[in-house]
């Protein structure tokens, strides 16, 4: 059996203003084709996983989008969260639900905003990961050859000298390193990025949470037992309520010794902030990438994206310009990354 898991909570703040809390990222087509990531995400799983096998875990306020969203897949196959507490308890919490269905099961663990240009090899590096995932208990993840120092990824030390079919064992898992550290491991190009796409059996990831969070494990294992209860949701509350938040990437990924990453080059981008766009997009003769209605005089290299109203920008040099209905971002292209804190600041304010 091959079931999938869509990892769809994440608040996508690096996007604001058009990113919201009430709809964030995933929800939103940023690219411009229409379709929303987490439509994308689903459409290009289809050949391999059928939409019955796809299961979708969120927050419980994005439920109805999910539904609306993913037309056809069945309401069970979306797990809510009450609250958000990073990857690691929402892979679990899938894994239990799978697990109390089928028993055991290879799960495509995937995040829900990501850009991917070439399905087809995409697609073929996901079933090479399964064909090692099912042979025994190894975690398999999808690795991508790094371009620069990013430190907001994780970083994957191979083997090359012990294979398995396209497959490398994993030496050593960093999760974010600082700057420094990236930029030996890019110098050293013994590397490759951890692009969050994981591959693996039920029983594999769930053993490996009980070994290395193993309260984790029995909060998941509470609300495993309550799943057919009518008082479900609320031991599903509660339990989440002392869970401890994090990621799959240090809860598991660093820690885990029997770790394959199949490499892959298939146009993989994280679309991780404003900048992500000048990969995406087109740029026009001045470098600017520009959306809606926009009138530029002597502006290079900014990125403006309009809505509804004119946007005109004279003498503008490296900026992020976006307008929505009700905010305005305009941001210095280096401090792209600091946009969280806006953040921070609304909810201060409010
Ligand atoms: N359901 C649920 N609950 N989903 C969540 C939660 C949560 O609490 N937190 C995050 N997600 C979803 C996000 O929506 C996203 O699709 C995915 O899980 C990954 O979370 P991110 O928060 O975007 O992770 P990251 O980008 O910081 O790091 C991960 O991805 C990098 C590549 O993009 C790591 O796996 C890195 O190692 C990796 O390089
Ligand atoms: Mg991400």
């Amino acid at each position: 059996k091959k079931t999938a898991l869509i990892m769809a909570g994440g608040r996508g703040e690096r996007f604001w203003p058009k990113s919201r809390k009430s709809l964030p990222k995933q929800f939103l087509s940023l690219t411009g084709d229409g379709r929303t990531m987490i439509q994308l995400t689903v459409e290009r799983l289809m050949p391999l996983v059928a939409l019955e096998d796809i299961y979708i875990v969120t927050n419980r306020e994005y439920k109805d989008i999910v539904l609306e969203q993913i037309k056809g897949i069945p309401a069970k196959n979306v797990l809510c969260e009450p609250s958000s507490k990073n990857t690691a308890p929402c892979i679990g919490f899938g894994a239990m639900y799978i697990e109390k269905l089928y028993n055991d099961a290879v799960m495509y663990v995937l995040p829900s905003d990501h850009q991917i240009k070439f399905t087809q090899i995409f697609l073929s590096a996901l079933s090479d990961a399964s064909d090692i995932a099912v042979k025994n208990s190894n975690l398999v993840t999808i690795g991508i050859n790094p371009d620069y120092p990013e430190t907001g990824y994780g970083y994957i030390k191979f083997n090359p000298g012990i294979t398995d079919g396209r497959a490398y064992m994993v030496d050593s898992f960093v999760e974010k390193p600082g700057i420094d550290l990236a930029k030996e491991y890019i110098a050293s190009e013994e590397y490759l990025w951890n692009s969050g796409m994981f591959t693996w059996k039920v029983s594999s990831i769930l053993k490996s949470i009980k070994e290395f969070m193993p309260d984790t494990y029995e909060r998941l294992k509470t609300i495993q037992a309550s799943m057919d209860n009518v008082d479900s949701e609320k031991v599903i509350e509660k339990e989440y309520s002392l869970i401890e938040a994090k990621s799959i990437d240090y809860g598991i990924m660093e820690k885990a010794n029997n770790i394959y990453v199949v490499p892959g080059s298939f146009g993989w981008d994280d679309v991780g902030s404003w900048l992500a766009l000048e990969r995406l997009q087109k740029s026009n003769e001045f470098g600017n990438v520009v959306t809606g209605d926009v009138i530029s005089v002597n502006t290079e290299n900014c990125i403006i994206q309009g809505e509804d109203k004119l946007i005109a920008t004279v003498g503008l040099r490296d900026a992020i310009v976006v307008d929505t209905k009700d905010a305005i971002l305009i941001c210095n292209k280096d401090n792209a990354g600091d946009i969280k804190k806006v953040i921070e600041n609304l909810k201060i304010c409010n």
